[in-house]
C-alpha cells in the first residue's frame, strides 16, 4: 500500500515540470490526482504519463474563478473530499521596474497571487480532516534578482499566505506549508530564461548554486510528497527550501 492510497489530490499546473513530477509521485503512491492547466494536449499527455487510473485532467486557468469551480466540481463528483492541494501553477517573466507594464503586473499577480488564493479558498469545503495544502513559492521571494521583481513579490505574497492560512486552518487539522524551489530544470525555466534582454543558459543558472547544478523536478516532488504526508505532521506554516544551497550558503 502506498502512503497516499485512497487519497485525493489536486495539483495545479500538473501538465509539465514540477507539477507533473509531483502528480506522478503522488499517483505512484496511491493518490488519485486531479491536474489542471490551460493546454488540453499537454494535460492529456500528462495523464498518459501518470497512468489514466491515477489522474483526471481538468482544463483551466487558475486566474479564472469559473475554471476553478469546474475543477472542484470534478473533485466533488468523485465523492471522497480532498486530502492534498499543491497550488503550483504560476507565471514568470522578466521585466525591470522601468519596463513593467500594467498588463505584466496584473498578469503575474492575477495568476500567482489571486489565482493561488482562490485555488485554496475554493478547495476549503472539500478538504478532509488531516488534509495538507502546499503552496509553491520560490527562492526569488527572498532576493532581488534584477528584472524579476514582480515575480519575486508575488512569490513573497505566497510565502506570507502560507503563514496566515496555516493559522486559520489549523483548527480543522489542515496543515498549510510553502516550498521554495531554487533553479529547477523545467520547461518553465527554459521559457523564462528567454524572456529577458539576453537569454540565460543552464550553466549560468548552475553557477549560482552551491551544489554546482540546477535541480530536478523529482527533487521538488520528494519534498511536496513529504509535506503532503503524515511524515511531516509537526510542520506547519513552514517554508522548505529545495535549492542546492542557493539561498542558504
Ligand atoms: N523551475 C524553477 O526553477 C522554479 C523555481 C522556483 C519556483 N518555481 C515555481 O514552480 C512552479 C512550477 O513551475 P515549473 O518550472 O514547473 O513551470 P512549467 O514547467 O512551465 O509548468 C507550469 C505548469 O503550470 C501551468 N500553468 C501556467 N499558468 C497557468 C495558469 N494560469 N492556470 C493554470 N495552469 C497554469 C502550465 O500549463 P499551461 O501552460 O498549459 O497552463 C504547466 O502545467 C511555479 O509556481 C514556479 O513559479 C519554479
Amino acid at each position: 500500500m502506498g502512503q497516499f492510497e485512497g487519497k485525493t489530490a489536486v495539483v495545479t499546473g500538473g501538465s509539465t515540470g514540477i507539477g507533473l513530477a509531483t502528480a506522478i509521485r503522488l499517483a505512484a503512491e496511491g493518490a488519485h490526482v486531479f491536474i489542471t492547466g490551460r493546454r488540453k494536449a499537454a494535460l492529456d499527455a500528462a495523464v498518459e504519463t501518470i497512468g489514466p487510473a491515477g489522474a483526471t485532467a481538468v482544463v483551466g486557468d487558475i486566474s479564472d474563478l469559473t475554471d476553478l469551480d469546474r475543477l472542484y466540481d470534478a473533485v466533488r463528483a468523485r465523492g471522497r473530499g480532498l486530502d492534498v492541494v499543491f497550488a503550483n501553477a504560476a507565471s514568470a517573466s522578466f521585466a525591470t521596474l522601468e519596463q513593467t507594464t500594467e498588463q505584466h503586473f496584473d498578469q503575474t499577480f492575477g495568476v500567482n497571487v489571486r489565482g493561488t488564493l482562490f485555488t485554496v479558498q475554493k478547495a476549503l469545503p472539500l478538504l478532509n480532516d488531516g488534509a495538507s495544502v502546499i503552496l509553491n513559492s520560490s527562492v526569488r521571494a527572498g532576493d532581488g534578482v534584477a528584472a524579476f521583481g514582480t515575480y519575486a513579490a508575488s512569490k513573497a505574497a505566497i510565502r506570507s499566505y502560507a503563514r496566515t492560512w496555516a493559522n486559520e486552518l489549523k483548527d480543522r487539522n489542515i496543515r498549510v506549508n510553502a516550498i521554495s524551489p531554487g533553479t529547477i530544470d523545467t520547461p518553465g525555466l527554459d521559457a523564462v530564461a528567454d524572456t529577458g534582454d539576453a537569454p540565460v543558459t543552464t550553466s549560468q543558472f548552475a553557477a549560482g548554486v552551491p551544489l554546482g547544478r540546477i535541480g530536478h523536478p523529482d527533487e521538488v516532488a520528494n519534498v511536496v510528497a513529504f509535506l503532503a504526508s503524515e511524515q511531516s505532521s509537526f510542520i506547519l506554516g513552514a517554508n522548505l527550501y529545495i535549492d542546492g544551497g542557493e539561498a542558504q550558503l
